[in-house]
Formats: structure tokens, C-alpha cells, sequence
């Protein structure tokens, strides 16, 4: 079976300041994506994949209702959901180093608690168990690099990640799947903070290049983030469309009034 023995690892903890009023009371991760919670995005891009077992790092407000909302993972299918809790914003490699009781001794493919993805990335999972070890990214040509990590390639190659650069080296962005072996808990313990005082995913990615131990694939389907006002409406438009919400009548009311 597709990903069989593979963990599964939604990050979904942070204090999402960047979208307050709205995350005062509530987790990002629970606001609304057209018909769904954000959240109930990435657990089924890894569900579809073939992951059965999954754990959600959570953190942040309203914490507790993640259980409420996702109770064991029935809704998706799964026998069993497991849930750890991060203190703070202290970055995406310290969420993921709370899963290492879970992940120790296996693959693992993480997903970031805001990233929605058309795409099965179930081929690109398999890729990855073929691999056996290291680590691969998947990329997206975006028109806003600046927003994310930007990946530097050469030929086949990637050759480092920039964290939201001024000027970015490429247009490909490095999308929040990340598909990693169990050394990704050594490398977490070496890293120091960043100038905005987090454990950057970044960093991670850039020991496994410089260990010759990074792969990449492009995404082909459309990818977004929906960690900030215009993306989090981006988003909820890409699913509308994908769900068939009639757009066009939306469009002719805004244009009428
Ligand atoms: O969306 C892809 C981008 O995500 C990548 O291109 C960047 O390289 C990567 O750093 C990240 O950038 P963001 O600045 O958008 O990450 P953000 O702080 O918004 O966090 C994204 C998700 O990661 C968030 O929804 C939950 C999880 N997270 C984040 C932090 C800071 C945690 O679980 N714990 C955290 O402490």
C-alpha cells in the first residue's frame, strides 16, 4: 500500500498573529476555507496519499478544539488520530521536533497546518520511500517568491533555500511539504534561532543540501498558503472553484453593485 509505514505530520501550532482580529479567539487552522476548517486540508492531501497514521502538532488558541473538531480522524477515515501541543511560536523545526516520540525510527511526510494542495502527492511520497533516505521538497513556480523559502537550482539540482528573500534567485517556492528521514531530529537540535527568533524549516533543508541528501519535485496542480488575508481568499476561491461554486454569478453580483 502507498506509504505504508510512513508517518504522517500536520504542523498546525503557532500563535497566527499575522491574521489578528481574526485569530484572537480562534486557531488559524479553524478558520473557514470555502466549506471546510483550514485544517481539514492537509490531513486529507496526506490521507489521499495513503497515510494512515498521523499526527497533528497543535498549539496556540482554542487548542482543544481541534479534539472537538477531529475527534480520532473517523471523518477522514482513519482509525486513530494523535495530537501533541506546542507552547509558544518558537518555529516549524521546533513544532516538528515535538513529533520525534511519534517519528523516531521512520519516514516521514509533514505538511504545513495553511498549505492546500490540488495535487495527489501520494507519486512524490513513493519517490521519496524509493529514495530511502535524506529528504525531498516540493516546488511551485509562484509569481510572489518573496513570500516563502525560494529554492536556488542548478540543472537537476537545488542548491539552497532563501527564507523569504528581497530579491529572490528563482520563482520556485518551496511549498510545506516536506518528506524527511529520522536524522531531520539531529539536525533540529543543532540549529540556532533565526533573526525573528524561530527554528526555521529553512535551515533544516539547507544541512540536508549541503549533505548532498536533498531531491525535489515540481507540484503540478495549483498550491497555496492561507496564512495571510489575501491568500486565506485565495484560497477559499481555488476550493470554491475545484468544489463548483458558480464564481461567475459572484463576479456579476460584485460587478452590479
Ligand atoms: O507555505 C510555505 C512556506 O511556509 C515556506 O515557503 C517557508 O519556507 C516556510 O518558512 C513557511 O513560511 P511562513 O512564514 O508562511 O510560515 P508560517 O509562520 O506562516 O507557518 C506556517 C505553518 O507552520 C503554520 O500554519 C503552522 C506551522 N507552524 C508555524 C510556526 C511559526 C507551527 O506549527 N509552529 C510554529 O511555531
Amino acid at each position: 500500500m502507498a506509504a505504508e509505514g510512513m508517518i504522517g505530520i500536520v504542523l498546525a501550532g503557532g500563535l497566527g498573529s499575522r491574521m489578528s482580529p481574526l485569530t484572537k479567539v480562534t486557531n488559524k487552522h479553524l478558520l473557514p476555507v470555502y466549506d471546510k476548517p483550514m485544517i481539514y486540508y492537509p490531513i486529507q492531501t496526506l490521507v489521499r496519499a495513503g497515510v494512515r497514521d498521523i499526527l497533528l502538532v497543535t498549539g496556540g488558541n482554542s487548542a482543544g478544539d481541534f479534539l472537538k473538531l477531529l475527534g480520532n480522524g473517523k471523518a477522514f477515515g482513519l482509525e486513530h488520530l494523535d495530537y501533541v501541543y506546542q507552547e509558544g511560536e518558537g518555529g516549524i523545526a521546533a513544532a516538528l521536533s515535538l513529533a520525534r516520540y511519534y517519528a523516531e525510527g521512520r519516514q516521514m511526510a509533514v505538511v504545513l497546518g495553511d498549505n492546500i494542495i490540488e495535487d495527489d502527492i501520494g507519486p512524490y511520497v513513493e519517490a521519496f520511500q524509493r529514495q530511502g533516505r535524506g529528504a525531498k521538497i516540493l516546488l511551485k513556480e509562484v509569481e510572489d517568491p518573496h513570500r516563502f523559502g525560494v529554492a536556488e537550482l542548478e540543472g537537476d539540482r537545488v542548491v539552497s533555500i532563501e527564507e523569504k528573500p528581497k530579491e529572490p534567485k528563482s520563482s520556485y517556492a518551496v511549498t510545506g511539504v516536506y518528506l524527511y528521514d529520522d536524522h531531520v531530529f539531529s539536525i533540529v537540535d543543532r540549529l540556532v534561532p533565526s533573526g525573528r527568533g524561530e527554528l526555521e524549516i529553512t535551515d533544516v533543508n539547507n544541512d540536508y543540501i549541503q549533505r548532498g541528501e536533498m531531491t525535489f519535485d515540481f507540484l503540478e496542480g495549483w498550491w497555496t498558503d492561507a496564512g495571510t488575508f489575501e491568500s486565506l481568499l485565495r484560497a477559499t476561491l481555488l476550493v470554491a472553484r475545484r468544489e463548483g461554486a458558480p464564481l461567475e454569478r459572484m463576479h456579476h453580483l460584485l460587478a452590479s453593485q
